[in-house]
């Protein structure tokens, strides 16, 4: 191909792309398979190796993220970033309507809108061009995190369509999807990984990581709601989120105009309804005034615009009685509390235990069995109890004592000055953290081992056949062959994906050895650091310190990790 060739082809591709990340992403309505999407970034991405003339910050091939290491810039928004206020009854509702229709002296429409559960962002474009993605940080500056941003898939890179003002600003709410979420952490469940609590505080963390190739493959997305009123893009709200969809944005379709509070009621009852069927969090309805002259009149607080405001839905909430408290060790050797409760229903699902989190927690609530306590169904994956009614206790009901002794090996916890929770510190001996240890090291992230799953490493770890990594590399074909469950196919297939593992780079074997806060890229910055094992090994906490970006806590971690026994007989 001559050069210009190649430059139409690129342009040609980009474009294509563009449009069916748009279609895909925004629209969900798809025109060519993942395959054939595949295979046009798979020859734009050559393309554009070969021809680095030809690089663009905007093509969609970055939107796979890189792995550079940053450190947030902090913007100054343009625009401050109001909060809304706050209703959580119909009371309020009409309390808001009427001091709209005073202070206004007209009847305006109101504009309905889910709330998102989220991480609120702010983008601006120039000439149609993305340029920032900053956080809302307080309102008056906040983190520009625009390469985390530029990997989600359903936010525009370029603006379509036209019309659109040079210098452009919109807000809107990054989303973690549910499946998405729960697919997380169920990887995480097979890494050993503690599991994360919500999407929320799962895209909040996403957005802030360092390495955006990371974040691309999060998958988040963004639902955009409000374009400040001081860019003056049409008359009314709705038409601007008209405006915005025509450009590219994703703009939730569950949006109502409505003539009176009455409807907006209606509104919010069938949302409280039907909202666990959407793919998202939400946790309330938004209610605007649509007339952008009307929310100019009406003006602001200093918080928050005072033609708006959100209705929040509540948890539901039952009570029931608390039977006992019982202890799980995690992989890591988190000890997490688990109230085993009289079953209830909540939000249609039957509830027999209850996340209590840690020590704190269950004193602050001045837990005793057999309390009657109120559980509440949130954003969480697991209820929680959220109070304790306490009319009801029993004089003799014991308070829950936390444990002192790890219930899997009989080890003293611990509690390091500012965690939250206790830890068996056992790790080489406590067997749900020798089991974790070894379920993280055959994981596809870590060793990657062909053949082993969780299921095999409990078998072999019940059958005594292996009590740390090592000892995977010992095991025997036919003792494996010999157990109920597995074959002589099974057999040579993990041997086999042992031994292809042994050629497996340095950084991901310190990554798999599960260490304490060494994730993938602190093994990364490890491995540059150290030229071998032993040089690492033999690495003080303080000249672990003085590698960049290696502070306190991990610097600790992996010198108490080289100094123990057993984890350097496995080298
Ligand atoms: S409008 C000036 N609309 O809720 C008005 N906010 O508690 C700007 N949020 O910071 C906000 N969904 O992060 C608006 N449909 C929606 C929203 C929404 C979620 C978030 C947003 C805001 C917070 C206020």
């Amino acid at each position: 191909m001559d050069i210009k060739t190649i430059e139409n082809r690129i342009e040609t591709l980009r474009k294509e792309l563009d449009q069916h990340n748009y279609l895909y992403y925004v629209k969900a309505a798809a025109v060519i398979s993942d395959y054939d999407f595949d295979q046009k970034l798979k020859e734009l991405e050559a393309l554009e190796k070969d021809n680095p003339q030809f690089a663009d910050p905007l093509s969609p091939t970055q939107r796979v993220g890189s792995d550079i290491t940053s450190e947030f810039q902090q913007v100054k928004h343009k625009y401050q970033v109001l909060s809304l206020s706050n209703t959580y009854n119909e009371g309020e509702l009409h309390d808001f309507d009427a001091r709209i229709k005073k202070e206004s002296n007209l009847e305006p429409e109101y504009v309905c809108e889910l709330k998102f559960d989220g991480v609120s962002i702010s983008l601006t474009y120039e000439n149609g061009i993305l340029k920032h993605a900053v956080t809302r940080g307080d309102g008056v500056q906040g983190d520009d995190v625009t390469a985390n941003v530029k990997t989600i898939r359903s936010i525009p890179l370029k603006l379509q369509g036209e019309g659109w003002p040079s210098e452009f600003e919109i807000r809107g709410e990054l989303v973690m999807p549910f499946d998405v979420f729960e697919k997380l952490n169920e990887e995480r469940v097979v890494n050993g990984e503690e599991l994360l609590a919500n999407p929320r505080n799962t895209t909040s963390g996403t957005i802030k990581m360092q390495d955006s190739s990371v974040v691309a493959k999060r998958q988040l997305d963004g639902y955009f709601y409000y374009v400040p009123g001081a860019i003056r893009l049409s008359e009314s709200h709705s038409r601007n989120l008209e405006l915005a969809q025509s450009w590219g944005f994703k703009v939730s379709e569950h949006t109502r105009k409505c003539a009176t509070i009455d409807q907006v009621i209606e509104f919010i009852q069938f949302w409280d309804r039907e909202r666990s069927k959407l793919p998202v969090a939400t946790d309330g309805i938004v209610i605007k005034v649509d007339s952008i002259a009307i929310q100019n009149d009406l003006g602001t607080t200093a918080k928050s615009p005072r033609w708006a405001v959100a209705y929040k839905f509540k948890a539901e909430q039952v009570e029931t009685k608390l039977l006992s408290v019982s202890y799980q060790v995690g992989r890591t050797g988190a000890v997490t509390p688990v109230a085993n409760l009289e079953e209830v229903q909540i939000s249609g699902t039957k509830v027999k235990r209850a996340s209590l989190h840690n020590a704190d927690i269950i004193a602050n609530l001045d837990l005793h069995l057999n309390d009657i306590v109120k559980v509440e169904k949130g954003g969480e994956i697991i209820p929680k109890i959220v109070g304790v009614n306490e009319e009801e206790r029993h004089p003799l009901n014991q308070r829950v004592q936390y444990i002192t002794l790890c219930p899997e090996c009989n080890t003293e916890l611990v509690r390091d000055e500012g965690e939250a929770k206790h830890y068996c510190p056992n790790s080489t001996g406590c067997p749900p953290q020798i089991k974790g240890n070894i379920i993280h090291f055959i994981s596809r992230k870590a060793m990657d081992i062909d053949g082993m799953g969780e299921e095999t490493v409990e078998l072999f770890y019940n059958e005594g056949m292996i009590k740390n990594v090592a000892d995977l590399y010992a095991l025997n074909p036919t003792d494996i062959a010999g157990l109920e469950r597995l074959g002589e196919k099974s057999a040579q297939r993990i041997k086999a994906g042992l031994e292809a593992s042994k050629t497996i780079s340095f950084e991901r074997v310190l990554f798999a050895l599960g260490i304490r806060f060494v994730g993938e890229t602190v093994a990364k910055i490890l491995v540059k650091a150290f030229k071998n094992i032993d040089q690492m090994m033999a690495a003080t906490t303080e000249e672990l310190l003085d590698v960049n970006e290696i502070g306190g806590r991990i610097a600790e971690s992996i010198h108490a990790y080289f100094a123990d026994e057993k984890c350097r007989a496995l080298f």
